[in-house]
């Protein structure tokens, strides 16, 4: 059987600043979607990681259906109501059209979904991640799906060996998608050569070269492209299917012990180490740090499972302290260098705008009066070779 898997997510609103959308906020749009849902959707989850809310949907429409995308973009458009009604900050941030026109790619929340034939046991994970970009999930994809230190199932198991296909978006592009197909393991040098660059070069989408079935879809939209400036970090969303001819779950996961340094946080204009939490996690410490929670699920004939938190374990604590660590030592060096974006990334125009006032003030100096004296060359014994 061919399922579609659809998760839309936007910010539409939240309390005390960008920490978390209120609970009447949530509400609403859980009852929009399930007034409305009947005929279209097999299943629903609805969740919310920082000021973010996802809506993850199980149909069999295939990807981009106009009415399963529809039916998002009004719960968001009822939920900004909401939010506009409860005082929300940033209410419809994300919701940069006004009105929808079919798809919501390109109006401003983010998407990520695949179409595939249903295994016998189908597991999968769903992502969700606040105050950073899609260029987040860079290193964990590259670890799960590229590297045996990582994922020993690129040994062991004769299909995960065949390698993968990456598909890789310059999400610098703006009027038109521009990817790349690279395959590994033979491409491997030239896909670490792309992705070690997370602001331009996102992975989109991995395929599984033993099966050709799709393994992970990300969402790349990136908000400043459709709004033409910074209007907020994109936030991202991740579906990864796990297990058999993909990496395990535990290998998935794996990459996430690293709390690995993202753009993000404050004002989105930081670097900042990726911190994985527990479902419905608010962002507390400098807007931060950036975060990342992941349900898992087990779906039959579209029916979803009840999601594990499967950051909710005591491991996961010791890598949370460990990451706050990371996450403080790197604040102590506040804007400079490495802790704050290249100028390109910076989500406020404030120092652009200080740097051409203060072009105008930088003075050239004359060329000094006397040219420096050429020094006589001197030879081996000490004497001025004539
Ligand atoms: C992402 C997020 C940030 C803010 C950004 C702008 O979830 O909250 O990227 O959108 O810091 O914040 P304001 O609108 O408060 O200037
Ligand atoms: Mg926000
Ligand atoms: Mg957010």
């Amino acid at each position: 059987m061919k399922l579609t898997v659809t998760v839309i997510k936007a910010d539409v609103g939240s309390i005390g600043g960008h920490l978390r959308p209120s609970q009447r906020l949530v509400k609403t749009i859980v009852e929009h979607v399930n007034l409305n849902r009947k005929g279209l959707l097999k299943d629903l989850y609805v969740s919310h990681t920082g000021d973010d809310v996802a809506i993850l949907m199980t149909h069999d429409r295939g990807v981009g259906d106009p009415d399963v995308h529809q039916l998002a973009w009004k719960a968001f458009v009822t939920g900004t109501q909401c939010a506009q009604r409860q005082g929300l900050y940033g209410a419809g941030q994300d919701l940069l059209i006004d009105s929808f026109s079919g798809n919501v790619r390109g109006l401003g929340p983010a998407v990520a979904e695949m179409e595939f034939e249903e295994r016998p046991g189908e597991p999968f994970l769903f992502f969700a991640a606040d105050k950073t970009d899609p260029g987040a999930y860079n290193l964990p994809l590259y670890l799960a799906f590229a590297d045996p230190m990582n994922s020993p199932g690129l040994l062991l198991s004769p299909k995960m060996s065949r390698g993968f296909r990456f598909v890789v978006m310059d999400v610098s592009t703006v009027d038109k998608d521009r990817t790349i197909e690279l395959e590994t393991p033979q491409d491997l040098y030239d896909l670490a050569t792309l992705l070690r660059d997370p602001e331009r070069y996102v992975v989109e989408s991995i395929w599984s070269r033993a099966s050709d079935e799709q393994a992970a879809a990300v969402a790349t939209e990136r908000l400043h492209n459709i709004a033409g400036k910074y209007t907020g970090k994109d936030d991202p969303v991740m579906l990864v299917r796990s297990q058999m001819n993909f990496p395990a779950t535990g290998e998935i996961l794996s990459p996430y012990h690293i709390g690995h340094y993202v753009a993000g946080a404050m004002r989105g204009s930081h670097q900042m180490p990726l911190m994985p939490v527990k479902l419905h996690s608010p962002v507390s410490f400098f807007d931060g740090p950036p975060i990342v929670s992941c349900a898992a699920f087990s779906v039959h004939e579209g029916k979803l499972t009840e999601p594990v938190d499967v950051f909710d374990h005591p491991f996961w604590d010791a890598v949370r302290s460990r990451v706050a660590d990371k996450s403080i030592e790197m604040r102590r060096q506040g804007f400079f260098g490495a802790a704050m974006l290249p100028m390109t990334e910076l989500e406020y125009t404030g120092i652009s705008e200080r740097l051409s006032a203060l072009r105008k003030r930088f003075k050239l100096r004359p060329e000094p009066a006397s040219k420096p004296r050429v020094l006589e060359p001197v030879g081996s014994d000490g004497r001025i070779v004539s």
